[in-house]
């Protein structure tokens, strides 16, 4: 059966599902996007995810158009439909069509355009990575900040192009004041000296629902956490690194710039250590904060 898709509300086979060419984020990648994944049918961390679309709406000046229950029950009705295990879900919001391939937003009346683009999730979770520092720099904050989750991400793409042409799978980007910000769709952790650190949010990075949620979590098992700034020299001597993302929750970093990091995929001993109590931890949320909460709203 084909992949299944929600457009303004109508749950079709992504096959059938079209954009308009006047749609401003096909011209201009005006539009902005969240990925959530569910545990037993339901989303996890909705709640962050719903938060994180309403400040990258903000920052476009782009008011939501629809409320969180809406989204919600499309969202519910669209799994309820498919007929596979756990899903991601793409939730999709684009400015809408213009009236002319014209920048200027007075082009754009609304409605706004809501996609949800529904699959089944491949595994993923813990999937290791070959990082490479590379020579593009992730977008000024000053410039289309990195904190908004937009529908472009040229910038990331071209990222990953260059770490894969040098051989690895993810690359690391620096900002452009040779700090360390992030790959190109995951959150990086570093241990240094015994403390996992992060690049603080003001380095130019996404707010990561799993970074948020391993800065509480990780004091919780024993480890030291702070955020601060990093350098590549950080990075080059650090114990362990590892990927932090929705679809990954702790993704292992076994080389950097070619350098093995650890023996074997699963990270060393201190990642390995905490990445089942975490995914426990996100269960556990799962079933006292997030499926109650879910429910609420969609029933
Ligand atoms: C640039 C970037 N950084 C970090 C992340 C991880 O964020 P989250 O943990 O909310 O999935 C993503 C996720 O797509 C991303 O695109």
């Amino acid at each position: 059966m084909s992949n299944l898709c929600n457009l303004d509300g109508a749950i079709l086979p992504e096959q059938e599902a079209t954009v308009p060419v006047l749609d401003r984020s096909f011209l201009f990648g005006d539009s902005i996007y969240e990925v959530v994944r569910t545990i037993d049918g339901v989303p996890f961390a909705w709640a962050e995810h719903w938060r994180r679309l309403e400040l990258s709406a903000d920052s476009l000046a782009m008011p939501l158009d629809l409320d969180e229950r809406t989204v919600a029950r499309r969202v519910a009705d669209t799994l309820a439909a498919v007929d596979h295990g756990e899903s991601y879900v793409r939730i999709i919001v684009s400015r809408g069509t213009g009236l002319a391939p014209n920048i200027d937003v007075d082009n754009a009346p609304g409605p706004q355009r809501w996609v949800l683009l529904v699959r089944p999730i491949t595994q993923t979770f813990g999937k290791p990575a070959r990082l490479a520092l590379v020579p593009r720099r992730r977008n000024d904050r000053r410039a289309l900040d990195p904190a908004s989750k937009s529908g472009n991400y040229l910038n990331n793409v071209l990222g990953l192009a260059e770490a894969k042409a040098a051989g690895a799978t993810d690359c690391v980007m620096l900002n452009s004041d040779g700090f360390v910000t992030e790959a190109s769709t995951s959150n990086l952790f570093a241990r240094l000296d015994g403390t996992w650190c992060t690049p603080p949010l003001e380095a130019g990075i996404l707010a990561g629902i799993t970074r948020g949620l391993l800065l509480q979590f990780l004091p919780q098992v024993g480890e030291r956490v702070a955020e601060r700034d990093l350098r590549a020299e950080d990075l080059l001597r650090a114990e362990e690194l590892f990927l932090s993302s929705t679809l990954r929750d702790i993704g292992p970093v076994t080389h950097l710039d070619g350098r093995a990091l650890c023996d074997g995929d699963n990270g060393g001993p201190h990642t390995r250590r905490i990445a089942p109590l975490f995914a426990a931890h996100i269960r556990e949320r799962m079933r006292t904060v997030d499926a109650p909460r879910w429910r609420e709203l969609t029933t």
